[in-house]
């Protein structure tokens, strides 16, 4: 476990039942300083759950949580000052002004008119909202609105800022452009603690990821060592249609896993957890079932792979 000085965020067998529903079983979590974590997990697994019981929203059942080295349930005034946090819905209120929305937030956090000003425009400037800074924040277009939520997030230069779902329900451009502005977040050294149901999302921001299903964690790493535990594929490409068939019976053969098969790409896919021996078995199976291959090879796994078999579905797509 590390110490607090050098953790963000050090959360130890934290559990959460509402009624009916266990949402944290046990939960263990760190974030370091200076880190992004990536907490990945479907719906309804517990991201937000955690997220508001670190963030002092909501009380823990049991377990030792510590945000910035203060204990949530003894000094939560304490971690309020030390966070920013923007949830999964955004907050910031429509009929008020981009520019409004930050300074409010700046004079609740108890700063002087003239530095409240000061900020709100630095980060309108920095999340590029100083053109729309004077119109109401809800004529804003989704990815704009998100821009304005991690602007919220960020008055004050928390050390820590926490972001739930920051791209769910974004079109793909303004997810790009959310991707952009969470990058600025890290260049300035700040720790960031972000959930999203996409493994993508956590492959490209996270500096390491925490994988939770079912109010449980089941991986820990980065995107790197979670696709090497997750091990090599066998990729088989035959020629012709009708040989697909007698590929999947190869492939079955040399991993002892039932393969995908895409026949559109006619092709052949299957988990070799002994990567070039697998490769090996394959080559000879094919031989044997006289297929004609046009392409084969070992791939990495990819983060789609390693969390299909973590929690065993594939991903939810998010509307
Ligand atoms: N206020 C609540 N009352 C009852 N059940 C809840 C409440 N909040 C969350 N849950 C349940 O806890 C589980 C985890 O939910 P949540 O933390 O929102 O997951 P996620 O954010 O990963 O989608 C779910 O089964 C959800 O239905
Ligand atoms: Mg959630």
């Amino acid at each position: 476990m590390h110490t607090p000085a050098d953790s963000a965020v050090a959360i130890q067998g934290l559990h959460k039942k509402f009624k009916e529903s266990h949402a944290l079983c046990g939960v263990d979590l760190q974030v370091r300083q200076g880190e992004v974590l990536g907490l990945l997990g479907p719906n309804g697994a517990g991201k937000t759950t955690l997220v508001k019981i670190l963030t002092t929203l909501l009380k823990p059942d049991s377990g030792h949580v510590l945000v910035n080295g203060w204990n949530v349930t003894a000094d939560p005034e304490k971690i309020r000052s030390t966070i920013g946090m923007a949830g999964q819905y955004s907050t910031v209120d429509g009929l008020l002004t981009g520019f409004e929305n930050l300074y409010l937030i700046a004079k609740l956090r108890g700063v002087g008119r003239r530095t409240a000003r000061r900020n709100a425009e630095d980060l309108l400037a920095r999340f590029r909202l100083s053109g729309v800074a004077g119109r109401p924040a809800g004529t804003y277009s989704g990815g704009m609105r998100r821009r304005l939520d991690l602007a919220a997030a960020l008055v004050g230069s928390p050390p820590l800022v926490v972001l739930d779902e920051p791209t769910t329900g974004l079109d793909p451009e303004s997810r790009l452009d959310t991707w952009d502005a969470v990058g600025e977040l890290v260049a300035g050294g700040t720790t960031i603690l972000l959930t999203t149901q996409y493994l993508e999302e956590a492959d490209r921001l996270a500096d390491r990821i925490t994988v939770i299903d079912a109010g449980r964690v089941v991986a820990d790493g980065t995107s790197d060592e979670l696709k090497a535990a997750a091990g090599n594929r066998l990729v088989v490409c035959v020629a012709e249609d009708h040989q697909l068939d007698a590929a999947a019976r190869a492939a079955a053969r040399a991993t002892g896993v039932t393969p995908m098969v895409d026949r559109r790409a006619r092709r052949v896919e299957a988990a070799a957890s002994d990567g070039p021996a697998a490769l090996g078995r394959a080559l000879t199976a094919l031989e044997d079932e006289g297929v004609q291959v046009l392409e084969i090879g070992l791939s990495r796994s990819t983060l789609d792979d390693v969390f299909l078999g973590l929690t065993g579905r594939a991903r939810h797509r998010a509307a």
